[in-house]
């Protein structure tokens, strides 16, 4: 389907459910941007479930939302358990004012929701010539290191750059070896997923998805990635205000009350110290590490974000594909 028809049944079917015009666009834009980018694990995939929450009363689509400025830099929002998109939205450009004024813009946000790729939000930054970092937590998915546990969510970590070229740097990684999405992908179509990514609930390695969601997901790189972890929950959830320590509710199973994430966004002017040279220099550094040897069956050196934008660029031209689940969901909200 053309993503301009997309757009125009997603922003009918969160109208439906109560939002305002104006939060039904912005829910909308990040769910087709995921499907743009790739991501479809982040976007129509997680519609209803969006619509369920709000149904089930534990988002709220009609948000007072406060936004609390604590210095000229610094900028606290309760979101009043919206729909994550809409806080985020809130905040990113918050973040992207303060850091215009100051140089450096921090905006935290309790009592949000999932909000989908952290990457959408940092791009907002860069597109204004900004650096950016992206925090949020999510439900329990990952065993903190030496637990048998879930608690830590797949928390993941962002960062973003102007390059001094029109394709982003945008480091947008789960701490996770994958991240929850595409196991729930996988489960829902019958796939399996791959191997040394999870574990059963009885701590047995798994490629069956179903059984990975019983069990525990795997770090990155052991101790490493569940340190990654700890420092997400801890700045996007103890330093919020939001839910941390393992309490943020799993979206699509615990109705028992709101989420109550909390996010985190960082962003500052990268000529801060070195001036003009920036752009010299952030060249200089990607062009380095580009003409590096490579190995066999490599043709480039990416840097992290580059396959995202062409991978953008190319879904512009083409319809975005939807799963017989999808189509199902779609059909089910229109009503
Ligand atoms: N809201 C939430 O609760 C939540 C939780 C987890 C993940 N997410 C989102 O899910 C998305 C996917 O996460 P993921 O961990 O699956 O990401 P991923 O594994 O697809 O990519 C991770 C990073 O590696 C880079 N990359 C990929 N291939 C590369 C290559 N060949 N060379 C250089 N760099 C390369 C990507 O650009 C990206 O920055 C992210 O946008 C993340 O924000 C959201």
């Amino acid at each position: 389907m053309k993503h301009f028809i997309l757009k125009k049944l997603v922003k009918k079917i969160f109208i439906n459910h109560g939002l305002s015009e104006k939060h039904s666009k912005i829910c909308t834009e990040a769910l087709i941007n995921a499907e743009l980018v790739g991501a479809p694990s982040h976007g129509l995939s997680r519609l209803k479930m969006y619509c369920d929450r709000i149904n089930k009363k534990t988002i709220n689509p009609k948000p007072t939302i406060k936004i609390k400025k604590i210095s000229q830099s610094v900028t606290h929002i309760d979101a009043n358990n919206s729909i994550g998109f809409v806080g985020a939205d809130i905040a990113i450009k918050s973040a992207i004012d303060n850091a215009k004024k100051t140089g450096i813009g921090l905006v935290a946000v309790k009592n949000s929701g999932h909000y989908g790729l952290s990457g959408y939000y940092a791009e907002q930054a860069v597109k204004k010539n900004l650096m950016v970092l992206v925090f949020t937590n999510a439900p329990p998915a990952v065993a903190p290191h030496g637990a048998l546990k879930s608690l830590f969510g797949t928390n993941p970590i962002c960062f973003g750059t102007p390059t001094g070229s029109k394709v982003p740097f945008i480091l947008d990684t789960s701490i996770s070896m994958i991240n929850r999405g595409k196991i729930r992908v996988a489960a829902r179509e019958g796939k399996k997923i791959p191997e040394g990514v999870a574990l059963d609930k009885f701590g047995k390695p798994t490629t069956d998805p179903k059984k990975a969601l019983e069990g525990v997901q795997l770090p990155l790189a052991g101790f490493r990635g569940s340190g990654l972890a700890w420092m997400v929950d801890i700045l996007s959830g103890v330093l919020t205000g939001g839910n941390h320590a393992g309490r943020v509710k799993d979206p699509f199973t615990d109705f028992s009350g709101p989420q109550n994430i909390g996010h985190l966004f960082f962003v500052l002017k990268p000529n801060l110290f070195v001036g003009n040279s920036f752009n010299k220099r952030i060249k200089d550094n990607i062009k380095t590490i580009k003409k590096l040897p490579k190995i066999k069956g490599i043709k480039e050196i990416l840097y992290p974000g580059q396959n995202k934008f062409n991978r953008f660029k190319n879904n512009l031209k083409k319809e975005i594909k939807i799963t017989k689940n999808v189509l199902e969901d779609l059909n089910s909200l229109i009503k």
